[in-house]
């Protein structure tokens, strides 16, 4: 914690000085924002020539393959350097095949983009909940989603994505255990070097409408409230952030981030290990809504909030405003 130094007293003491100018603003400012912060979702179909708008996040898009390569070099363009990926299949079973398959739409996106952009840093989701047909992140078995059923197909899925170019594994699902049970799978077949980047404190959340509409993985019947966290938990989220890292996690996660801004703030002051926060869908849309009917300045709020964010004590950001805030970045 950080000591509250004892100050001489108004007017000796005017806070105001350091305020007068923006060189002295700047110069005292204690968090800024750099490209090197952001993480930038994306979001693959099969096919070629797709570029389709989802229709509740204004400036994102689902992208064939085609179209993810050509994404890449803007990217690399503007100066982000790190991505994470969603796949959404053609076809979905109860078991999610797809997210383990060969020939899977991630796989297939792994290895052309580590083919032509040897340098991005790709990281993929790991979940289920993309390629199931019920919508859920695990085994459904009795309308329960089955944990250590799924750990088995999370590790599969995790290995998958390793053996195919993936630089950093993601998983999303909140099962217990998973993050162990990737590790352990990831390191008997020689990939001891691939981080983890655990989704530890991921709560059930209504912002993440949007997203489920980008990758059609909205649950088909009920919720996620069984394994995702209940939003008024915060000494659980420490728990949970607290076995990841037994487990063997590299980085931990806090999402959605605005909402959930005292969570990351309490992971900075009880543990010493990078953390990643999401600025999720729907704080993405709410901000670009506003924006459009003029009622915000949409550029100043991104600003805004993304610095909060790393305030609070994020080390990473994973967001859908990367290219619009380091185009910014770039410009001042
Ligand atoms: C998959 C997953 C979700 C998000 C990231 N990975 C959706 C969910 O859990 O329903 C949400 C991301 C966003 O809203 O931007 N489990």
């Amino acid at each position: 914690m950080s000591k509250m130094q004892i100050q001489p007293g108004f007017p000796v003491t005017r806070i105001r000085r350091l305020r007068k100018t923006s060189v002295l603003r700047d110069m005292f400012r204690e968090t800024s924002l750099s490209k090197k912060d952001f993480i930038y979702p994306l979001f693959i179909v099969e096919g070629a020539g797709i570029k389709k708008e989802i229709s509740s996040m204004p400036g994102q898009f689902q992208m064939s393959l085609d179209n993810v390569l050509r994404e890449c070099e803007e990217l690399q363009t503007i100066g982000i350097s790190s991505i994470l990926l969603f796949g959404i299949p053609e076809m979905k079973d109860e078991v999610g095949s797809g997210a383990y398959d060969e020939n899977g739409i991630i796989q297939k996106t792994l290895r052309a983009i580590k083919k032509d952009f040897s340098e991005m840093m790709v990281i993929t989701d790991v979940c289920l909940c993309e390629y199931t047909s019920h919508g859920h992140c695990g085994v459904v078995e009795n309308e329960y989603v089955q944990n250590d059923k799924t750990l088995e197909l999370l590790a599969k899925e995790a290995l998958s994505h390793a053996q195919n170019g993936a630089d950093m594994i993601a998983p999303s699902d909140m099962m217990d255990g998973r993050v162990g049970a990737i590790r352990q799978v990831l390191d008997a077949n020689g990939f001891d070097e691939t981080p983890i980047m655990a989704y530890s404190a991921k709560f059930s959340s209504a912002f993440y409408g949007p997203f489920r509409e980008a990758a059609e993985s909205a649950p088909q019947f009920s919720d996620r409230k069984s394994y995702q966290m209940d939003y008024g938990n915060s000494d659980e989220a420490l728990r949970e952030i607290a076995l990841d890292i037994q487990e063997g996690a590299d980085i931990v996660m806090v999402k959605p981030a605005l909402s959930y801004l005292d969570v990351i703030q309490r992971t900075k002051e009880n543990f010493n290990i990078p953390i990643a926060a999401y600025n999720v869908s729907g704080e993405y849309s709410m901000i670009k809504a506003a924006a459009m009917r003029g009622w915000i300045d949409g550029e100043k709020v991104m600003v805004e909030v993304l610095t909060a964010i790393k305030r609070a004590g994020a080390d990473v950001i994973i967001t859908y405003f990367a290219k619009e805030a380091s185009k910014l970045i770039s410009k001042e």
